[in-house]
């Protein structure tokens, strides 16, 4: 269990400003995730943390203390900060069994004979692989060795457990299957995990806490849900969700302490206890609703207040089915559970709870009233 702090922290690869004035904090047993796009910096991060990179700027402390201090040219040395790493790329030795690859990095730190069987069974039989101890990697399944990386990583019981990306190379399945490990991993040994990832999905199923980067920047940090409900700015609402946020563009104003909303599929008012603290433009300002498919409810026949909709096209998926609709010009994605089939051009009635919309500032990009 440990406490991370960064802050300030600026890291270059020449002229390139990869993480910049970053700030975030990890607490004690967080699964906390870094999420974004490829490129925007997670894994130099997951590196500065590790110690496998050093930044030019700021400092990191690990419960309390300094681990970095690029002012005094601190910079502890991996091996001396109590944590582990697993890559995308889990090399296992090859010559070894999948006992011996978790025994391997306890041999070197010279723990008792006793012990180290004690600690490998133990995160052997935590991964479900104690079975398979005598088998090496190439008798093993991509997912049952990414399994015995993992054991490998936790087998010290280090504080702090970094994972970069380490489900991407498992099918489809595996990865659901693996995600469901990790979770109970994490709350079983109550390490503090960080968790790098490109997808969305991941990052919500798994974390107790999101770090959402824009290019070498953190958008926002907050629990998954919160995140889902409430996304920062355009960009953050954007990347989050699957199928996509909606966005219907409209105008707003601000007066009387009510926030009045105008968009194709109608008109709202908004109290000012659901509003962030973002500054209000004066007047009549542009504005982006945010409106997630699985909050559009779609009736056959009218029901009060619905809003009238044609129906573009629907795409059953067994599970799910996903509807394009339109109003008024506008088009957006609906989404139902379970079969349903629509005719193209059928009408159809629309319910829509007005509390569910995001509204964002058009020109700032950011939310100004939340999800409730
Ligand atoms: N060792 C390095 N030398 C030079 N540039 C690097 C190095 N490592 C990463 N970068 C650059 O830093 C940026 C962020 O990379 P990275 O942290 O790997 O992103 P992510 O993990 O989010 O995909 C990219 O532009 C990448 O090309
Ligand atoms: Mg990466």
């Amino acid at each position: 269990m440990s406490r991370i702090e960064l802050k300030n922290i600026d890291k270059f690869f020449g002229d390139n400003h990869v993480l910049r004035n970053l700030n975030l904090v990890i607490e004690d047993g967080d699964f906390m995730t870094l999420l974004g796009p490829s490129g925007c910096g997670k894994t130099t991060l997951l590196r500065v943390v590790a110690g496998l990179e050093k930044p030019q700027n700021g400092t990191m402390t690990i419960d309390g203390v300094e681990i970095i201090n690029a002012a005094d040219a601190l910079f502890v040395e991996p091996s001396k900060r109590d944590l582990n790493l697993v890559f995308q790329s889990y090399a296992l030795w090859p010559h070894m069994t999948a006992y011996n690859n978790v025994a391997f990095g306890l041999k070197i730190k010279k723990i008792p004979a006793a012990k180290i069987e004690e600690m490998v069974m133990k995160s052997l039989r935590l991964m479900r692989i104690d079975e398979l101890k005598d088998r090496y990697p190439n008798e093993l399944s991509g997912g049952q060795q990414q399994r015995v990386a993992i054991a490998r990583a936790i087998a010290s019981e280090p504080k702090l457990i970094l994972l970069d990306e380490p489900l991407s190379n498992l099918d489809a399945k595996l990865r659901i299957d693996m995600r469901a490990e990790l979770k109970r991993l994490h709350r079983e040994i109550g390490a503090t995990i960080i968790y790098v990832t490109h997808d969305q999905i991941e990052a919500l199923t798994m974390s107790t806490k999101i770090a959402l980067f824009e290019e070498g920047c953190l958008a926002q940090v907050a629990p998954p849900m919160e995140l889902y409900m409430n996304p920062i700015d355009l960009v953050a609402a954007d990347f989050i969700g699957n199928p996509r946020i909606n966005f219907l563009k409209g105008t707003a104003s601000y007066s009387n302490e009510k926030l009045h909303v105008k968009i194709n599929i109608g008109e709202y008012d908004f109290d000012k206890e659901d509003m962030t603290e973002e500054p209000i433009p004066e007047g009549e300002f542009p504005c982006v609703v945010g409106l997630r498919p699985e909050q559009v409810y779609i009736h056959t026949e009218a029901v009060e207040s619905s809003i009238p909709a044609t129906i573009y096209a629907g795409q059953p998926a067994g599970s799910e089915t996903l509807v394009t609709l339109t109003v008024g010009g506008q088009e957006f994605l609906a989404k139902e559970i379970g079969l349903k089939d629509y005719e193209m051009g059928q009408t159809v009635y629309l319910e829509i709870d007005p509390n569910k919309l995001n509204v964002y500032d058009e020109k700032s990009t950011r939310l100004i009233k939340l999800a409730v």
